[in-house]
């Protein structure tokens, strides 16, 4: 088969498609023996739009019963700088969020700022629990203090696109987690 376009752009495949299927089944396996005694339903709240490959993914292993959901939030940003502060685009919107053990599942952590917000947020809003899944985790780059209760992989500060990570909205689709060629973003 020949090498996809966007493919062509990717330096090297830092997390392969079997990686991401052995990472998918692990973590599966921790969220059905963490929730086994839990009551309230479990939510596994998508945030939009890197999330939605390992969401997808990571739901159809889990055995026990989940609902899904979906937010979309961006940091507030000025010029190439982010000021820390998340604006939401798409709110979760439920009546029940008191009996709702949500699971927030993101493709990477990078300054930790999204999933601290969000985990408040959640809280504040009378969520009976929340956790919070990602993929990926940059730990190097964190700009508040903030530790995921489930990790797939942690990795070095390379700019990675596909499996859902995108630059300028392109190789979300690529089946893998790949470190993208500097020529590709610096002009
Ligand atoms: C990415 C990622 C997280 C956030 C992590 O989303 O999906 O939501 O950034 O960064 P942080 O730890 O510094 O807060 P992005 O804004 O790129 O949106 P997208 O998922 O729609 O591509």
């Amino acid at each position: 088969m020949s090498i996809s376009v966007y493919g062509q752009d990717v330096e090297r495949i830092l997390v392969s498609e079997k990686e991401i299927d052995a990472i998918t089944t692990r973590i599966a396996e921790e969220i059905d023996r963490d929730y086994e005694n839990e009551e309230g339903k479990l939510v596994l709240l998508c945030i939009l739009k890197g999330s939605v490959v390992f969401m997808g993914d990571l739901m159809k292993k889990i055995r026990r019963p989940v609902e899904i959901d979906f937010m979309r939030v961006s940091s507030y940003g000025e010029g190439t700088k982010s000021t820390g502060r998340i604006k939401i685009h798409l709110d979760l919107n439920r009546t029940d969020i008191s009996e709702c053990n949500i699971l927030i599942i993101e493709d990477i952590i990078d300054s930790g700022r999204t999933l601290s917000y969000l985990s408040e947020y959640l809280r504040i809003n009378g969520a009976k629990s929340v956790r919070t899944c990602t993929l990926l985790d940059k730990p190097s780059r964190r700009e508040v203090e903030f530790s995921s209760d489930y990790v797939g992989k942690t990795i070095p500060d390379e700019f990675v696109v596909g499996y859902g990570l995108d630059y300028q909205e392109k190789y979300r689709a690529l089946p893998y987690v790949g470190i993208l060629k500097r020529e590709v973003y610096e002009h």
